[in-house]
């Protein structure tokens, strides 16, 4: 290749610096295609970290920095007839075409795969089966042939639904993206499907933790990550009673938390401020032999009525706490209780420090209900005593 055209490439994979240093957790790989008449040859930039890359081509040799790893590159590339040089990133790549002439830059999706989508409602997906393939197939909701599993269309329905639902709190994220803590997490689904969505459909860099008491679904979680190259979440073995981050979490997240735990992600939210909240809980045992209003007594009689009225008063205090806290609350259907009787859902924006009439509202709530509830108790700070 003509050496004038050095400069020009450099100039071109120099982009791909900032690219690297700011979207690290999202870097795959540079991979590069030489090509010598009718041969062509491979060579690849791996990285361990932002400062531990290995450049192979022929041999490895190993670099701190990636403009250095580019430099050796260039120097290859120069001796060849024509590359392609892709910079491969979750979801997308970055193709460099070089001739002797030309320096041209494209931009491709990643993995375009036919899916079977008789089975799925008829409409347009976010989650869309065909570009998020990857994902559904590691998290066991697609078959290795590209079908959703039968078992699984409910669940894959609830998660895109989940999405749906809470796609326009995500909106006013800036360039520093989003921290988003998901408590109780199982085997996070919706983190993956969540994290799916700000980087691969909206272009948004999020930072994910999943918690979670079990060490199983944490190893689990940690091995799908893994499997998908997803480096910006990590998961953590914690009991949420006495978990503390070291950090702000933004966005806080929790779905199915049983019983109480839902109180502790909610106290976890409040405690740091959490911007968004979005909860839906699981069983609600706490209240349920604790609350009093002996006015209501020819109705709770009935076992079915007090279990009832236990869901939505505790249900409704949850809400009131975020309202008194600052938050702006709204709550809907999350999917058919057919599906899931657990299907409520809490949306809540933190809009100010604090709601006076609201807070006045759900101390009278308390007092008439003469109970303390646990999201009281978790919202507090130095809960440990409890
Ligand atoms: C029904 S699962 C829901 C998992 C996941 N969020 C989902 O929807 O698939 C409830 C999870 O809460 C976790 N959990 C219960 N108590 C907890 C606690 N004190 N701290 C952390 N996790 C807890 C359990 O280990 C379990 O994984």
């Amino acid at each position: 290749m003509n050496n004038s055209q050095k400069r020009k490439i450099a100039m071109v994979l120099s982009s791909f610096n900032s690219k690297f240093d700011e979207g690290f957790d999202f870097f795959d790989s540079i991979q590069t295609v030489l090509v010598s008449g009718k041969k062509e040859y491979k060579a690849s930039i791996i990285a361990k970290s932002q400062t531990e890359l290995e450049y192979i081509f022929l041999v490895k040799k190993k670099f701190e920095n990636l403009a250095d790893a580019l430099e050796d590159l260039i120097e290859d590339i120069i001796k060849y007839d024509s590359a392609v040089v892709s910079y491969i990133e979750r979801g997308s790549a970055t193709d460099v075409i070089i001739d002797d002439r030309n320096v041209k830059i494209s931009k491709r999706k990643l993995n375009d795969e036919v899916t079977d989508t008789r089975m799925l409602r008829n409409k347009e997906y976010i989650i869309n089966p065909s570009n998020a393939a990857p994902l559904l197939k590691a998290l066991g909701y697609m078959t290795e042939d590209g079908k959703i599993r039968n078992d699984m269309i409910r669940k894959y329905n609830q998660t895109e639904r989940f999405i749906e639902l809470t796609q326009d709190m995500f909106e006013d994220i800036g360039g520093k993206g989003v921290n988003v803590v998901d408590c109780a997490c199982g085997k996070s689904y919706l983190s993956f499907v969540l994290n799916y969505y700000l980087w691969e459909v909206r272009h948004v860099k999020a930072k994910f933790t999943g918690l979670d008491i079990s060490e199983k679904v944490i190893e689990e979680s940690k091995k799908t990550a893994e499997k998908l190259g997803y480096k910006n979440m990590e998961f953590i073995q914690a009991d949420l009673r006495e978990y503390e981050s070291d950090f702000k979490p933004d966005t806080v997240i929790s779905l199915h938390a049983c019983d109480v735990a839902t109180d502790m992600a909610l106290g976890y939210a409040i405690r740091n401020g959490a911007k968004r909240i979005i909860c839906v809980p699981c069983c609600h045992k706490e209240l349920l032999d604790k609350y009093k209003k002996d006015d209501l007594n020819c109705i709770i009689k009935h076992g079915i009525f007090r279990a009832r009225l236990n869901d939505i008063l505790t249900d409704g205090i949850r809400v009131a706490k975020l309202e008194a806290c600052g938050y702006e609350v709204s709550c809907i259907e999350y999917c058919s209780p057919l599906d899931t009787p657990k299907n409520l859902m809490i949306r809540a924006v933190k809009k100010s420090d604090g709601n006076r009439e609201a807070q006045k509202q759900y101390d009278e709530l308390l007092r008439t209900l003469k109970v303390l509830p646990s999201v009281e108790i978790y919202s507090m700070l130095g809960n440990s005593e409890y």
